[in-house]
């Protein structure tokens, strides 16, 4: 399984403590959520702080950006060093827009991943799967950290893994919110391939969190 910590839930005062247990950790991945307080009812970093992470970070770099403004903010985070940019399906006006943010992003050398908050149904990515790398399903309401997981993902995910394979996309399935080694049991067996944890892997020790959740499937 591929561990994507989050770093909204890391302790601010030991950033490089914490950074360098994480890097060594089998995590592969660091997610690094954007929120513009108007998407979501909350606000997080902005680019130089994400630069900075970069800078002192050598895991592939995960930009969740929970923004209205996706066209702006993906060339933001982009040029702020994101590996791969992911945004809300949510925040786009129509399936034009959708596919020329994605190749704009692809253009630029970085992967894309596309977003839905609980309650956009599973089915509305499907017409973009031949043209993602990841779809990233959210099993909280989006913008904050350390909320319970919604059991009603799984099935969500079990419904994407579905039309992934029958189609044989080279799509990822990540999942984001109150994930912990019971819950990321649950969605591994649905069918995910990336894990997003915040409060679990900060809160706890964060080699073994970050082990329990890597051993998973
Ligand atoms: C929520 C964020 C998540 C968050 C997950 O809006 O997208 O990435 O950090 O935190 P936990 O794992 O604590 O639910
Ligand atoms: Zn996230």
């Amino acid at each position: 399984m591929i561990v994507a910590p989050s770093i909204l839930s890391m302790d601010f005062t030991q950033t490089l403590k914490q950074l360098q247990e994480v890097e060594s950790s089998k995590a592969k991945w660091l997610h690094v959520d954007i929120m513009d307080g108007h998407f979501v009812p909350n606000l997080s970093f902005g680019p130089d702080i994400t630069k900075q992470i970069r800078k002192h970070s050598k895991l592939f770099m995960d930009v969740h950006i929970m923004v209205e403004d996706a066209d702006h903010y993906s060339d933001v985070f982009v040029e702020a060093g994101a590996n791969l940019l992911t945004f809300h399906l949510e925040a786009c006006k129509d399936a034009e827009s959708v596919h020329r943010i994605i190749s704009k992003i692809h253009h630029q050398g970085c992967q894309v991943g596309l977003s839905i908050r609980p309650q956009t149904p599973v089915e509305a990515v499907f017409p973009y799967l031949s043209v993602i790398d990841l779809v990233l399903i959210m099993s909280v309401n989006p913008g904050y950290g350390g909320q319970s997981f919604m059991e009603e993902s799984v099935d969500r995910i079990q419904r994407l893994r579905k039309e992934i394979d029958a189609h044989q996309h080279s799509v990822l399935i990540e999942v984001d919110g109150g994930i912990n080694a019971e819950t990321g049991h649950k969605v591994a067996q649905a069918g995910a391939d990336v894990l997003v944890a915040g409060s679990y892997v900060f809160k706890n020790d964060i080699v073994s969190a970050v082990e329990s959740l890597w051993k998973l499937k």
